[in-house]
């Protein structure tokens, strides 16, 4: 099959080299020229582990292209994804659709025989209906099916959740007309690798396809709000949030993923699809009250992490020194989109402290969004002299950090792991002052 997948930022990049990789034929389509240059010279603009060789591969191999200019790519094409950015739009939550309408407007003009248009950003509902009407519009005799098929990829894991993805969700609205029908048959031949893993395709209606991807994004954002209200809790009554998770998570009802009490959830999905599906809710007169205050109550958790520090110090930050290890809202990987630590690290500095930070990816977009802390080359440096340390991300090389050594280099043996990577017995053993979530 042939593929045009106009926008190359996470997304539309990983889905497109993966598409390729699966043996389509893929043209990566972005307007940002300097972007696709670097992309053709085999420089990932996003670090997601394995993607460079994956691009590097499918590139070889005559399977995956760049270009800033995509009228041929998507003229061949059999399907044009539409996997451009929906930003929160200012003053609100509503998501941003100007560059979706565009795609839409400059696909109308270039579809010659039957094409599929496939939504892949994250877009409210009846976002489809829109790009319908606009390429219906230009271009009346076009002969094409508009269809959702939402991402659910996470950052740092995203190859493998789509090459193994425990669902795919393709929305066709009457999937058994002439029309629906051979939509299905695209979309059917893409994902035709799949069938090895037995993934199931999920075939539904074009409406409830755009809502699911919102839904589940949603239900992920309050299970991981429940299990951070249930930590503050477990502090309160002196109970062990991570056992709790556990007693809950083996009910298969409930499942044992996503119950990791933290600073709150970030990133540029659960802060963003949250707040739309608010606003989309409320506009459509059915609100959905449990979002709401799960929006509100991550908010604060993230505001709220400067006060566990502050209690660790003695309680005045003034002119103390902050270790942080950890900025990207999650780890493997550089996005700092909606982190815990855009909260923390001004809250710390406003209140007199002196900020070090380490990240391995994160520190230079940190850079773009964060004054007035040092970077430093590697966690010890992070810690030396420091009044505590402090766990924003769970980065694989902080799990096993030479503790002894950083007893000596810190002005205090404190530490706020703000991911439980720790165990706090051990810790106090070590002779840290060791606090953590949910853990009393
Ligand atoms: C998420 C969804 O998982 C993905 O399906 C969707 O399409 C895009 O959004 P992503 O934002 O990359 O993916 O990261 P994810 O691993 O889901 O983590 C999101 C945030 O929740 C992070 O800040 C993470 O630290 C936090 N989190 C996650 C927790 O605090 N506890 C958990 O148990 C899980």
């Amino acid at each position: 099959m042939r593929v045009a997948m106009i926008g190359t930022g996470y997304v539309g990049l990983v889905s497109g080299a993966c598409f390729a990789d699966f043996g389509h034929v893929v043209t990566c389509i972005d307007k940002d020229a300097s972007k696709i240059a670097r992309l053709e010279a085999g420089e990932m603009p996003i670090y997601e582990p394995g993607l460079d060789d994956l691009v590097e591969t499918n590139v070889r191999d005559g399977r995956l292209f760049f270009t800033v200019d995509g009228a041929e790519a998507i003229r061949n094409a059999d399907a044009v994804f539409i996997a451009v950015g929906t930003p929160t739009r200012r003053g609100g939550g509503h998501a941003d659709l100007s560059y979706v309408h565009a795609a839409a407007e400059e696909i109308a003009g270039l579809i010659e025989g039957f094409t599929v248009i496939v939504t892949k950003s994250t877009v409210p509902v009846g976002t489809g209906d829109e790009v319908e009407a606009i390429i219906r519009k230009a271009n009346p005799d076009a002969d094409f099916a508009v269809v959702s098929n939402p991402e659910f990829l996470r950052e740092g894991a995203a190859i493998g959740d789509f090459k193994r993805p425990d669902r795919v969700v393709i929305g066709i609205d009457d999937v058994d007309g002439a029309t629906g029908t051979r939509a299905k048959a695209v979309m059917s031949e893409l994902y035709r690798p799949l069938n090895l893993n037995e993934s199931p395709l999920l075939f539904t209606a074009r409406r409830t396809s755009e809502l699911i991807k919102y839904a589940a994004n949603a239900f992920l954002a309050m299970k991981i709000t429940f299990i951070n209200e249930m930590a503050d809790l477990c502090e309160a009554v002196g109970a062990d949030v991570q056992q709790v998770a556990r007693g809950i998570g083996l009910d298969n009802r409930i499942g044992s993923k996503f119950l990791h009490a933290g600073p709150g959830y970030g990133g540029s999905c659960f802060p963003k699809d949250t707040l739309a599906l608010v606003q989309m809710a409320r506009e459509a007169g059915a609100p959905v009250r449990l979002v709401e205050t799960t929006v509100e109550v991550n908010d604060a958790r993230k505001r709220s992490m400067v006060e566990r520090v502050r209690k660790a110090v003695g309680g005045d930050l003034k002119g103390k020194t902050i270790g942080v290890l950890g900025l990207t809202f999650k780890p493997n990987t550089d996005d700092m989109r909606d982190s815990p630590a855009l909260d923390l690290v001004p809250a710390l500095t406003a209140a007199g402290a002196t900020v070090q930070a380490f990240d391995p990816e994160g520190m230079h977009e940190a850079g773009k969004l964060l004054s007035e802390l040092t970077f430093c080359e590697g966690p010890y440096e992070a810690l030396a002299g420091a009044h505590a340390a402090v766990i924003v991300t769970e980065w694989d090389q902080f799990r096993a950090l030479d503790l002894d050594r950083i007893k000596l280099t810190m002005a205090k043996p404190v530490m706020v792991d703000l991911r439980n990577v720790y165990r706090p017995d051990e810790m106090r053993a070590r002779g840290f002052r060791y606090s953590s979530i949910g853990r009393s």
